[in-house]
């Protein structure tokens, strides 16, 4: 297969992206031919030279992103093009591999372009990343589908002036401690638990520097339960995972910054029943979110009565060899070489199956 690999990113969480990518271009079989592009910070797409797939593969470190390179172009109806010093030329791709955290790579926007392009990627299509990245959205059709959800308000910029009210009617229904988080922000970005009327206000004011819009929620004392989900029409799950963090909740610094911060296992000592439900939610939650490809479904398993919460869906999972999404794959006898070469079939087959879609009359 010829496959363009696309790394780095506009988002915040553009170094995990280094990472993942990396990790992901060492497991994939080499039989496959590889075109990577990073896409900066700034947002520009730039052809890598070969040197940089060899120091990925020859080493451990996060990769390596050259923007001095030919940049590389999506062009609607016909693919990418790379525009270099000596012209252009037509980058032929079976497909494409999105290996972007958070906006502007996870969103459904990278996914349109690719649309356009006519070419096959992996992992959800525009709707369902759309979808995913919406954590009010992602929450709405849960609920619709009678999945088991955290209840939630949603605050944007406009209520800070009636904080008084908004902070009323939370606690009537929540009461404290209580969570606020932003919309579409991954890495726990923005994220906090607010304990008092004051804490609220600053929780709200920190979370919505990041979105429009915020969620308040009832802060769940729970387990931090994992569920990979892969395929199409007909998608399976696989062992979940737990995520143990050593810090109050799963915070931005528990996830890259203290390497303590929290510790993984897999699979998840949960008694089967409640395993078995997990799996079972997360892949009607998986349907019910129009996803595709993968999905990396988490739950909260709440420590004192054992109550299963959905959470959130991650449409590209952190991909390193430490990442959940491989692992629990692993665990469910999928390894990681093969867990690759299975998304790019779906990739395939999705666009095989749409191209026999007619969007004409005729
Ligand atoms: N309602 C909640 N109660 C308690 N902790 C929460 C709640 N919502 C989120 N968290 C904590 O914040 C972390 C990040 O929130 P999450 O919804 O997963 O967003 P992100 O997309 O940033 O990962 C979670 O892993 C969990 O530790
Ligand atoms: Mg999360």
């Amino acid at each position: 297969m010829r496959l363009a690999i696309l790394y780095g990113g506009k988002s915040g969480e553009h170094e995990v992206s280094l990472r993942s990518a990396a990790s992901v271009i060492r497991h994939l079989d080499k039989s496959h031919r590889l075109h990577l592009i990073g896409i900066t910070k700034a947002g520009s797409w730039h052809l890598q030279p070969d040197s940089v797939l060899a120091t990925c593969l020859e080493g451990d470190e996060p990769m390596d992103l050259r923007a001095d390179g030919p940049e590389v172009l999506v062009v609607p109806g016909k693919g990418l093009r790379v525009y270099g010093t000596h012209g252009s030329a037509d980058l032929p791709l079976d497909a494409v591999f999105p290996v972007l955290h958070g906006t502007f790579g996870e969103d459904g926007t990278v996914q349109g372009l690719l649309e356009c392009a006519n070419l096959a990627y992996v992992g959800a299509d525009v709707l369902g990343s759309a979808i995913g990245m919406d954590k009010e959205m992602t929450k709405a059709l849960w609920r619709q589908a009678g999945l088991p959800i955290v209840p939630s308000i949603t605050a944007r910029a406009s209520d800070l002036g009636r904080i008084d009210d908004l902070a009323a009617n939370a606690e009537g229904l929540f009461g404290w401690p209580m969570f606020v988080k932003p919309v579409t922000c991954g890495s726990s970005v923005g994220a906090s638990k607010a304990e008092t009327l004051s804490g609220l206000k600053s929780a709200l004011s920190a979370a919505l520097e990041y979105d429009t819009r915020a969620l308040i929620e009832p802060f769940v004392a729970a387990r931090e339960i994992e569920c990979a989900v892969l395929g199409n029409d007909d998608p399976r799950a696989f062992p979940p995972g737990e995520i143990i963090p050593s810090h109050e909740f799963y915070d931005y610094d528990a996830k890259y910054i203290d390497p303590d911060g929290a510790r993984l296992v897999v699979p998840a000592p949960l008694d089967e029943a409640t395993t078995g439900r997990v799996k079972d939610i997360a892949v009607a939650a998986y349907k019910a979110a129009g996803l595709s490809g993968m999905a990396r479904v988490d739950f909260f398993v709440d420590k004192n009565d054992g109550t299963v919460y959905l959470n959130e869906a991650n449409t590209i999972p952190g991909f390193t060899s430490i990442s959940m999404y491989p692992m629990m794959c692993e665990a469910g006898g999928l390894p990681y070489s093969a867990l690759l070469d299975e998304l790019v079939s779906l990739a395939v087959d999705r666009k095989k199956t749409r191209a026999a879609v007619r969007y004409d009359r005729a």
